[in-house]
C-alpha cells in the first residue's frame, strides 16, 4: 500500500507543480506583457512630448526665412543662418511657444530663447507680451526716420515702466544693443528686431539690468530669438521627479527633499545674498520698479563661484504694466487677481475688478523661497535670529504704512546677518 502511495504522492506533486509553473508563467508572460505596455506608452509620451515642446529646427527656419527675405537683421543673424556657427543643442523648453535651447556660438555657451507662434489662448500673463504683433515684424515701417523710432521706443518705455527721469537714458541703451553690426547706425531690419525683442519682458529687463550682476548678458539677437549666457547650475534647489511619482510625494516630504544635493552652508548664504540684491536691484531702480513673479527655484541658477543669476525673467514685469493689467482683470475673488505665478493682488468686490497693489513685495516672496533653503545647515548660534529676521521679511506687505522703510531695513539686516558669517571664508 505505501509501495503504492509513493507514486501517487509523487504525480500529485508533479501536478501540483506544473500548475504552479503555468501559473508562474503566466504571471511574468503578464508581467513582461505589462512592461511593455507601461514602457512603450511612457515612451510614446516622452517622445509625443518632446516633438511638441523641441520645434528648434522649426524657430531657425522661420527666423532665417525673414532673414534671408531681408526684413530683420541682428547680431546672431549670420552665425545662425549663414554660417552655422550658432547651434542649437540641447532642448530645455517646457512650453511649446517658448522655445529654448543650448546653443554653441563659436567658443561661448549660451543659451537660445525663440518665440513660436501657435499660442492659443492668452492668459493674463500673455497679454503683457502681446507677441503677434511683434511676431510679423510689421513695425517699424518702410520710411521711419531713427528719430521717429526713438519716439516709438520711448512712448513704449513710458507705457511699461511709466515716467521716468532716466527713460531717455534707457532708450539709447535700447538703440546701442539694436545696433547688432555696430556700424553706428540702426537700419530698418535692426529695428525690426529691436521692436520685436522689447515686447519681451527678459530681454527688456536683461537690458535694464546689463551693467549689474544677477541677469544673464545677452549675447546676440536675430528677430525676437535671442541668445544668454548660460548659467551653469539650475535650478536654485529641487529635484526634478518623474510625474507619476511626483503625484505620490507627500508635500512635506517634497519639501525637505527639494533641500537634498545643496551645496554647503555658506555658498548658500552667498547665493541667498545674490538673490536678495537682485530683489534690491530691481525694486525702485533707476528705470522704476519691476515685480518678480515667478519665484519659484526654477526661476533662478548660479554660477560656479555661487554667483546668483535669474535664468527666467519672462515673469519679470514692469510695475507700472502690472497695475494697469490689474485694473483690468475682472474678478469675484481674490483668487481671480493673480498675476504670473505669486504676484497677487486684491479683488475689489463692489467694482468686480483687480486692486493694483501687489500684495507681497519682490522681497517678502523671496524670503519665502529662501526660508528652507537658508534655515537647513544653518550654524546653530545663527538659527534663531535668521529664523526671526525670515518670517519678518515673509510678512512684509505692500500695502503696509512704512513699506518702504521696512523693506530696505529687512534687507540690510538679513544682507548683514548672511555676510558676517560668510565675510571670513573663502566661499565669499
Ligand atoms: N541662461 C540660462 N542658462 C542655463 N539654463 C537656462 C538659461 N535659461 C533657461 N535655462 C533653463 O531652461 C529652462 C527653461 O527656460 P525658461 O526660460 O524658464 O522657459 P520656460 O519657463 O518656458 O520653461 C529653465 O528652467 C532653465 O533650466
Ligand atoms: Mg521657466
Amino acid at each position: 500500500m505505501a509501495r503504492g502511495l509513493f507514486p501517487r504522492a509523487w504525480m500529485t506533486k508533479s501536478y501540483h507543480f506544473q500548475v504552479r509553473l503555468s501559473h508562474v508563467r503566466v504571471k511574468y508572460l503578464f508581467l513582461t506583457w505589462l512592461t511593455v505596455f507601461v514602457g512603450s506608452w511612457v515612451i510614446y509620451v516622452q517622445y509625443s512630448s518632446y516633438t511638441e515642446l523641441c520645434r528648434g529646427r522649426e524657430c531657425q527656419n522661420n527666423i532665417c526665412d525673414k532673414y534671408r527675405k531681408g526684413v530683420i537683421d541682428g547680431s546672431a543673424c549670420s552665425s545662425l543662418c549663414e554660417k552655422g556657427s550658432l547651434y542649437f543643442g540641447r532642448c530645455l523648453s517646457s512650453k511649446p511657444n517658448n522655445q529654448v535651447y543650448t546653443g554653441s556660438w563659436g567658443d561661448v555657451d549660451g543659451v537660445i530663447k525663440c518665440q513660436l507662434d501657435d499660442v492659443l489662448h492668452y492668459e493674463l500673463g500673455e497679454e503683457l507680451e502681446p507677441r503677434k504683433e511683434a511676431a510679423l515684424f510689421e513695425k517699424p515701417t518702410r520710411g521711419t526716420s531713427v528719430e521717429k523710432f526713438k519716439e516709438m521706443v520711448s512712448s513704449h518705455l513710458k507705457a511699461k515702466v511709466g515716467e521716468q527721469a532716466s527713460l531717455a537714458g534707457l532708450v539709447s541703451l535700447i538703440l546701442t544693443v539694436a545696433d547688432g553690426n555696430k556700424d553706428g547706425r540702426v537700419s530698418l531690419p535692426e529695428a525690426k528686431s529691436a521692436w520685436a525683442l522689447l515686447q519681451l519682458n527678459e530681454v527688456l529687463l536683461a537690458v535694464v539690468l546689463q551693467d549689474r550682476e544677477h541677469t544673464p548678458k545677452l549675447l546676440g539677437f536675430c528677430g525676437d530669438l535671442y541668445v544668454v549666457e548660460r548659467v551653469p547650475y539650475t535650478p536654485l534647489y529641487g529635484l526634478s521627479l518623474p510625474w507619476p511619482l511626483e503625484l505620490w510625494v507627500p508635500a512635506g516630504f517634497r519639501r525637505s527633499l527639494d533641500q537634498w544635493f545643496t551645496p554647503s552652508w555658506p555658498r548658500k548664504a552667498k547665493i541667498s545674498i545674490g538673490l536678495l540684491e537682485l530683489v534690491e536691484d530691481v525694486f525702485h531702480g533707476p528705470f522704476g520698479s519691476f515685480l518678480m513673479c515667478d519665484m519659484r527655484p526654477g526661476s533662478f541658477g548660479y554660477t560656479e563661484r555661487h554667483d546668483l543669476r535669474l535664468v527666467d525673467g519672462r515673469l519679470v514685469v514692469p510695475e507700472e504694466a502690472f497695475r494697469r493689467a490689474m485694473r483690468l482683470q475682472r474678478c469675484q475673488e481674490d483668487h481671480d487677481c493673480v498675476y504670473g505665478v505669486d504676484c497677487r493682488t486684491t479683488c475689489d468686490h463692489a467694482e468686480g475688478r483687480c486692486t493694483a497693489q501687489v500684495s507681497q513685495p519682490n522681497l517678502a516672496r523671496a524670503c519665502g523661497a529662501l526660508k528652507d533653503y537658508l534655515l537647513r545647515g544653518a550654524p546653530a548660534h545663527l538659527r534663531d535670529e535668521l529664523e526671526k529676521q525670515l518670517y519678518a521679511c515673509m510678512a512684509l506687505r505692500g500695502s503696509a504704512e512704512h513699506m518702504e522703510m521696512e523693506h530696505s531695513l529687512i534687507l540690510n539686516n538679513l544682507k548683514t546677518l548672511l555676510w558676517k558669517q560668510i565675510s571670513h571664508t573663502k566661499d565669499s
